[in-house]
C-alpha cells in the first residue's frame, strides 16, 4: 500500500487488512527538519500495527544530519524499512527542496542516500526510496538510477510521472522497465494500478517485482486480494454495489474519533469519497453525479442516502475509474492543520 498523507493511517490499515490488504504497509511521511520530532499519530500506525504485516517507515527532507536523527530513532521501533520520499509534488514541499524538488538536485540526493545508507541497517532493517521519474523532465531519471544503485538501496519505489506531471499525466512504464533493467535491487512500479488486470499487464510491461497502490486501494479496498487471484489464475470476484456500500460504512465507522462532530466527518468522507465516487458507475454520468451530490452534503443522513441511491443494488463493481481522480487530491495541508 502506498503512503497517503492523512489517508493511510492506523484506522485505514486496519480496516484495509479485513479485506485481504497489502503485503507491506508505507506509513505517511514523516516530516523531518532541524527540529523535528516523530509525529505522535504517524509513529502509532508502527507501534500499534495492527495488520500482521511489515510497515515501512516514510521520512521526507532534505537536512542530512536530521534525517539521520530520525532514521536512528525510527530503527528503534518494529519497522521493515526506512523509506525516503523523493516525490511529493506539493509545492510547498517541493519549493523548500523536499520530496519532489530533490529531483531537481542529484548532487543533493547522492550525499543525503550516502548518509542514510550508512545508519540505516541495525537489526535487519532496510533502506528505501520512492521516486518519481524527474522534476518537470523525465531526462533526469537517467542520472538519478546510478545514485540509486550507487547506495546499495534495498528497494527502489518508482512512480512513473515527473512531479510537474502531478497525478495527470500518462504514467512511464517504460521509464519504471528501464529502472528495472539498471538497479541491483527490487523495484516495485507504482502509478495508476486500477484493476487486476491492469496490475498484470503494468507487472509485465516493467518487470517490477511488484507494485504499489494508491488511490485504487481506496476505491476498491478488494484490490489487492483480486491481484493476489488474478496472478494465480484463479476468477477475480468483484463486490457488489451493497459490498461497497458496505464498505463505506465500515469507512465511516473506522475513521471517525471518538468525539468527532458529524460536519467534520461528513467533510472528512468526502476525502475518501473523492477517489471511490470516480468508480461509482455504472457510467460516467453516474459517477459524476454522485460526485456532484456527495460533495454537497452536510450530514450523515445526506450523505447516506446519495451513497444508497447509487449503491444499494446487487450488480458487480469494477471500481475502475470513470471519471478523472482529483488531482487537488495531492497533500497540501494535513488534517493536523500542518501545511505540508
Ligand atoms: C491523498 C494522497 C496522499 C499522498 N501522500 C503521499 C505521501 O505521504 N508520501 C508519498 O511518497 N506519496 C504520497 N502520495 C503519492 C502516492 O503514494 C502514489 O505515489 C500516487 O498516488 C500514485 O499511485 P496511485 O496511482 O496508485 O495512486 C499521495 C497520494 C495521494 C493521492
Amino acid at each position: 500500500m502506498a503512503p497517503m498523507q492523512d489517508v493511510t493511517d492506523l484506522a485505514f490499515w486496519r480496516l484495509l487488512s479485513t479485506y485481504g490488504g497489502p503485503d507491506v504497509y508505507w506509513t505517511e511521511y514523516f516530516r523531518v527538519h532541524s527540529t523535528s520530532s516523530l509525529e505522535r499519530w504517524i509513529l502509532e500506525s508502527i507501534t500499534r500495527n495492527p495488520t500482521g504485516k511489515p510497515a515501512i517507515a516514510q521520512m521526507i527532507g532534505n537536512d542530512v544530519p536530521a534525517l539521520v536523527r530520525t532514521a536512528r530513532e525510527l530503527q528503534k521501533h518494529p519497522v521493515a524499512a526506512i523509506d525516503l520520499n523523493l516525490g511529493c509534488p506539493a509545492p510547498v514541499v517541493y519549493r523548500k527542496c523536499a520530496g519532489g524538488g530533490l529531483l531537481r538536485e542529484p548532487k543533493r540526493i547522492d550525499a543525503i542516500l550516502g548518509a542514510l545508507r550508512d545508519c540505516i541497517g541495525t537489526r535487519g532493517i532496510k533502506f528505501t526510496v520512492k521516486t518519481r521519474v524527474g522534476f518537470d523532465d523525465e531526462a533526469v531519471f537517467q542520472e538519478l538510477l546510478p545514485i540509486f544503485a550507487k547506495h546499495s538501496l534495498d528497494l527502489l519505489t518508482v512512480h512513473g510521472r515527473t512531479v510537474s506531471g502531478m497525478y495527470r499525466t500518462p504514467v512511464r512504464y517504460d521509464l519504471i522497465a528501464m529502472a528495472v533493467q539498471a538497479m541491483p535491487c527490487p523495484v516495485l512500479a507504482n502509478g495508476n494500478v486500477s484493476s487486476a488486470q491492469a496490475a498484470g499487464s503494468i507487472l509485465q510491461e516493467t518487470g517490477a517485482k511488484g507494485l504499489m497502490i494508491g488511490r485504487g486501494c481506496i476505491r476498491n479496498p478488494w484490490i489487492f486480494d483480486q491481484i493476489r487471484s488474478y496472478l494465480t489464475q484463479q476468477a477475480v470476484a468483484l463486490p457488489s454495489g451493497r459490498g461497497v456500500l458496505e464498505y463505506v460504512h465500515a469507512l465511516w465507522q473506522a475513521t471517525e474519533p471518538p468525539s468527532s462532530k458529524e460536519r467534520l466527518q461528513v467533510e472528512k468522507m468526502k476525502k475518501y469519497m473523492n477517489f471511490l465516487g470516480a468508480g461509482v458507475g455504472p457510467d460516467i454520468g453516474a459517477s459524476t453525479r454522485f460526485l456532484h451530490d456527495i460533495r454537497r452534503t452536510t450530514t450523515r443522513e445526506e450523505f447516506f442516502r446519495i451513497c444508497e441511491s447509487h449503491l444499494d443494488h446487487e450488480n458487480p463493481m469494477p471500481l475502475e475509474p470513470l471519471v478523472p481522480e482529483n488531482n487537488a487530491a495531492a497533500p497540501l495541508a494535513t488534517a493536523h492543520g500542518d501545511a505540508t
